[in-house]
């Protein structure tokens, strides 16, 4: 298994993506941080230049508008030669305080569609390219409320549904690419609580820790595929 040297990352403007995509310049790797704002993705960009990596760079990225997926993955491979590393960091939390009983449904679609089928699409846009080259690691962000068993509580069911949902994609991906032995690796992992614009908790780690959690399914030379994890635990379905 060769080790990744060109990421993407989505919903890199902010909290972990913006910290993941540091970690991952820091790493050595080529990174393309995209966000829905070229300017935003353009800026955190520059950040990182600033810190002495020149080879980053910034693209729009609207993971539910098809032509922009396939516009930054085109420039990432242009920029940078091709795509073998795939965070797909960027979600939204839209109803913290519904209930599956009260939930708007347009809220319900509108959040699958940026938190699953939205890193469906990037993933589908990245995959020739890695399938070219022989591999590939993809991590797609969850979440502990993703797990069915961890499901008590009545709240945030759009969230919770579309990151359980992002869960058996990881599956389904993991199980054809191994099948057909790409060596293409597709992971979940969830950050645990996070300091970020999502989320506070008392005792919420800071983006740069929960990031550092996650390089080892992109960077290690031998990782597992298919699996859900927090740091390097597996976690229960
Ligand atoms: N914070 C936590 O405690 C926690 C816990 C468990 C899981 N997570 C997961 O961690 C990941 C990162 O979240 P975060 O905590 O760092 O929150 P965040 O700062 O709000 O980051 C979310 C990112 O997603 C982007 N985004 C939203 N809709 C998008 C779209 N349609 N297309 C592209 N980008 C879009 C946002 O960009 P804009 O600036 O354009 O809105 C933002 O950059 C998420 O997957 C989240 O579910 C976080």
């Amino acid at each position: 298994m060769s080790t990744p040297r060109v990421a993407l990352v989505t919903g890199a403007t902010s909290g972990l993506g913006l910290a993941l995509s540091g970690a991952l310049a820091d790493a050595g790797l080529a990174v393309a941080l995209t966000g829905r704002s070229r300017q935003d993705a353009e800026a955190a960009a520059e950040a990182l230049r600033q810190r002495g990596h020149q080879d980053v760079a910034g693209f729009a990225l609207d993971v539910t508008d098809p032509l922009s997926v396939s516009r930054a993955v085109t420039e990432t491979r242009r920029r940078f030669g091709t795509v073998d590393a795939l965070v797909n960091n960027a979600a939204v939390a839209a109803d913290p305080r519904a209930t599956a009983s009260t939930v708007s449904l347009e809220v319900f679609e509108a959040t699958l569609a940026v938190n699953t089928t939205g890193p469906l699409r990037v993933a589908q846009e990245v995959l020739p390219l890695m399938r070219e080259a022989g591999a590939g690691r993809i991590v797609n962000i969850v979440s502990h409320m993703a797990s069915l068993g961890a499901m008590t509580t009545p709240t945030s069911p759009a969230y919770t549904v579309s990151k359980t949902a992002l869960l058996a994609v990881t599956r389904k991906l993991a199980a054809e690419l191994e099948a057909d032995g790409t060596g293409i690796t597709v992971n979940a992992v969830s950050p645990g609580q996070v300091d970020t614009r999502m989320s506070y908790r008392p005792g919420a780690q800071s983006p740069q820790q929960a990031a550092e959690t996650m390089l080892w399914l992109l960077l290690e030379e031998q990782v597992p595929t298919g699996g859900f994890f927090h740091g390097r635990e597996p976690l229960p379905w």
